[in-house]
């Protein structure tokens, strides 16, 4: 708020009109600005002893020629008329604009644009990836059934490899069949299922969505993470197909220098399985603290989809009155599946995986 008493060199007709224009104008910018507080607003104006209106007025009125004075005083009248009017009628229940003493020619509140959320932002990129190699999306939900994320991806009941999935399950499904029992998913590996009960092939699906485990949250887990999955089954489809699919996602993630290579591992669902690594990103394979002095570092689940899986698919199907279209002797396939945060975290440097979680802006936008 301007409070310094503002000159009036001259008492003539255009004089008086600028002069009170100027005031009015001023009326109007503090009511905006305080909007919020009317009483100060009434102060300003019309405090008895430092009220504008009285500094203003005495100030002019006093070096005024006699035949001016009365035009003066019918404008600091009508002056006064306005401030009380904008007294009266405060901004929440004013219907105007005008009368709520705001200038809607003066630019308004401007709000930072919004950048998507740096995991979305890797998932979308890894989606993107596979959408470029023909693929399209699918989408599952987190509350699953046991069959699906287990028994139809040859997991019995019972079987060890549950173990390596600490799986938070929903409670008092005791007395119902153990697979229709309900469970947040622990992988996004049942959407594979539920694709290929759906369609018959030729498939090319990624899945990106949340998963949940019971693990305690450190550095490097959290109860609630992502995972971008992925399958392809066609007549034909190879070992070499997914080799030369995932080396060419790496490449399109992590740049085209880096280096892919295949280990033995197991899945339930599928054989031959294998951990896919990728030449160190920070040391280029020379091997540092990040790779553990390894040159590699390990990202992600694959293999060729077990026949038993395909087994329990087309007896499902059958189940559903759906001709079974998944003859291991004729179809094959392979699927993958990442984390999203793990390959957020070796993207951008980031060691702690609560980053992602705690809404902390000056972490959020670094990303913008
Ligand atoms: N579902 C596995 C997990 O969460 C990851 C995975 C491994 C998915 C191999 C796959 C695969 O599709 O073929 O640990």
């Amino acid at each position: 708020m301007n409070e310094s008493i503002p000159q009036l060199l001259s008492y003539d007709e255009p004089s008086l009109e600028a002069a009170f224009a100027t005031l009015a104008e001023d009326v109007r910018t503090t009511a905006a600005e305080t909007a919020a507080d009317p009483e100060a607003f009434r102060l300003h104006w019309l405090g008895r002893k430092q009220g504008r209106l009285k500094l203003i007025s005495e100030a002019w009125l006093k070096s005024a020629p006699a035949e001016a004075r009365k035009p003066l005083g019918i404008r600091f009248n009508q002056l006064k008329q306005q401030i009380e009017a904008a007294l009266e009628a405060p901004a929440s229940t004013a219907s105007s604009p005008a009368a709520q003493g705001i200038d809607i020619t003066l630019p308004g509140a401007t709000r930072a644009p919004g950048i998507p959320h740096p995991l979305l932002k890797t998932m979308h990129e890894i989606v993107a990836v596979f959408h470029h190699l023909g693929y399209s999306t699918n989408l599952g939900p987190q509350v699953e059934s046991d069959f699906y994320n287990f028994e139809a991806l040859n997991f019995p009941p019972n079987h060890p490899a549950r173990d390596t999935q600490d799986t938070l399950v929903i409670a008092h499904q005791q007395s119902r069949p153990s697979r229709d029992r309900l469970l947040m998913r622990t992988h996004t590996s049942p959407v594979q299922i539920r694709t290929m009960i759906d369609q018959a092939p030729p498939i090319r699906i990624v899945i990106p969505g949340k998963v949940h485990r019971n693990d305690a949250a450190d550095a490097t887990h959290s109860p609630i993470f992502h995972q971008v999955e992925g399958l392809c089954v066609d007549t034909n489809i190879t070992f070499s197909d997914l080799k030369g699919t995932l080396d060419h996602a790496m490449k399109a993630l992590f740049g085209s220098a880096v280096k892919t290579r295949f280990f033995p591992s197991f899945f339930p669902f599928t054989e031959p399985s294998a951990d896919v690594q990728i030449s160190c990103i920070f040391c280029n394979g020379k091997g540092c603290r990040k790779c553990k002095h390894s040159g590699w570092i390990e990202l992600l689940g694959c293999g060729m989809v077990d026949p038993a899986v395909f087994a329990a698919v087309d007896q499902q199907r059958t189940a559903q009155g759906k001709p079974p279209a998944y003859n291991p002797a004729n179809i094959s396939g392979f699927a993958f599946g990442m984390g999203v945060e793990r390959i957020a975290m070796i993207q951008h440097g980031i060691s702690d995986i609560g980053h992602f979680y705690s809404g902390d802006m000056r972490f959020l936008e670094q990303f913008a």
